[in-house]
């Protein structure tokens, strides 16, 4: 499954790019930053061609981890190729780990090892949305591609693809993660029903994730 999904977005890379030249920088950068410590040893998980290293700027600059090496090709800062599930980090050594539309598309076996990284207490900080039951994409070259490679087999391995903000809570709890905050990303909707949203989709619904990591994983 995990060659399926890459393949996806290592072709998916250079469309997908393109498709945030009119992104509200700042709209994003207000939903993060007030989280984030600059000192803090941050990790972008999946952080694809460098959404949040953009949004948020020079001031707080995590460090990208990506599972495909053509979603890297653009991104604009320090970054490396790693699978979620085998992330090449030291124990209790990440002070946060932020993530934006990643969370639906991990596998149970990448959780334990999110865990693993963070320090006791450290930050998990996630935007997500159930993007596994959102409308296929239309109007697109990638449509095809993207229904090959999440059909329902994948969708059905994939323990968030299609969460509710309480099915989060619960499967973070699983893990250990404690202080777990889900709210809806309400001003995402709003603009994106305003100004439109990236091609191939409709406005959808997102969630911001807060949770502490556990002290004992
Ligand atoms: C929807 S994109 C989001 C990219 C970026 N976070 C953003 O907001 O623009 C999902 C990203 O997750 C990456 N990804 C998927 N599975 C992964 C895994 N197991 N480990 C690391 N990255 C993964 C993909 O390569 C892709 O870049």
């Amino acid at each position: 499954m995990t060659d399926v999904i890459a393949g996806y977005w290592q072709e998916r890379a250079s469309s997908f790019h393109h498709a945030q030249a009119h992104t509200n920088w700042t709209l994003w950068h207000d939903i993060f930053a007030p989280y984030l410590n600059p000192n803090d040893r941050t990790v972008d998980l999946g952080c694809g061609t460098g959404f949040l290293s953009r949004a948020l700027g020079q001031k707080h600059s995590p460090i990208g981890v990506d599972l495909t090496a053509g979603m890297l090709s653009f991104h604009p800062g320090p970054c490396l190729q790693a699978d979620a599930c085998a992330l090449p980090l030291l124990s209790d050594s990440i002070d946060a780990i932020i993530g934006r539309n990643i969370a639906w598309t991990l596998p149970a076996a990448a959780w334990p090892e999110i865990a693993r990284v963070l320090r006791p207490g450290a930050q998990l900080l996630l935007a997500d949305g159930p993007w596994g039951c959102a409308p296929a994409p239309a109007g697109v070259a990638w449509r095809e591609h993207y229904l090959s490679a999440y059909n329902e087999d994948t969708l059905n391995a994939l323990p968030l693809a299609r969460a509710t903000s309480d099915t989060y809570a619960e499967f973070l709890c699983t893990f250990g993660f404690t202080d777990i905050a889900v709210r809806e990303l309400t001003e995402v909707y709003d603009h994106e029903l305003v100004h439109g949203t990236m091609p191939g989709h409709e406005p959808w619904r997102q969630f911001l994730i807060t949770a502490v990591a556990p002290s004992n994983a």
